[in-house]
């Protein structure tokens, strides 16, 4: 009987941690329109995970990936969560995006947070909700 009950008191306390604090969730989406392929590659600097170059070629594609806020030391900020993607597109690539900082902890635990960002053809837009209209945020650079 004891017994339970500790063992329904740990689910109870899994379940209350893991929902109290949800991931962060990246989005990149390819808005890129005409048949047009986005390529992204994403890194972290904090855990040196790296996606590779990878392609989005449909309109309208997402690639997503989730995660938490390091438990570290929140002062350590060389050992913050940040998240960094290099985006790019057209026939040799020529239109890019480098170094945008998809994601970066701050100095307290945050929680569910989302980071939209939006290939188009006039640049990459932004946004922290998928209820709120996207903003422009830069063009392409020409390389
Ligand atoms: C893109 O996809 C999202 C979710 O999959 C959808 O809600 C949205 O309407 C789509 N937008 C366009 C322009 O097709
Ligand atoms: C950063 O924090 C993580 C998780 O707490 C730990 O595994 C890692 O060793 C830390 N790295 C450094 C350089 O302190």
């Amino acid at each position: 009987m004891n017994q339970i009950i500790v063992l329904l008191i740990v689910i109870a306390m899994h379940f209350g941690l893991n929902e109290s604090c949800p991931d962060h969730r990246v989005v990149i989406t390819n808005q890129l329109g005409k048949g047009r392929a986005l390529q992204y590659r994403c890194t972290g600097s904090h855990d040196g995970s790296n996606t590779g170059i990878r392609t989005l070629a449909k309109f309208n594609q997402s690639y997503q990936f989730l995660f938490r806020d390091w438990p570290t030391s929140w002062t350590d900020e060389q050992n913050r969560s940040r998240f960094v993607c290099d985006l790019s597109w057209g026939p040799q690539n020529e239109n890019r995006a480098d170094n945008i900082e998809v994601y970066r902890a701050a100095m307290n635990r945050r929680c569910g947070l989302l980071r939209q960002y939006i290939a188009r053809e006039d640049g990459f837009y932004y946004r922290s909700a998928y209820n709120v209209p996207v903003g422009w945020v830069r063009g392409w650079t020409k390389k």
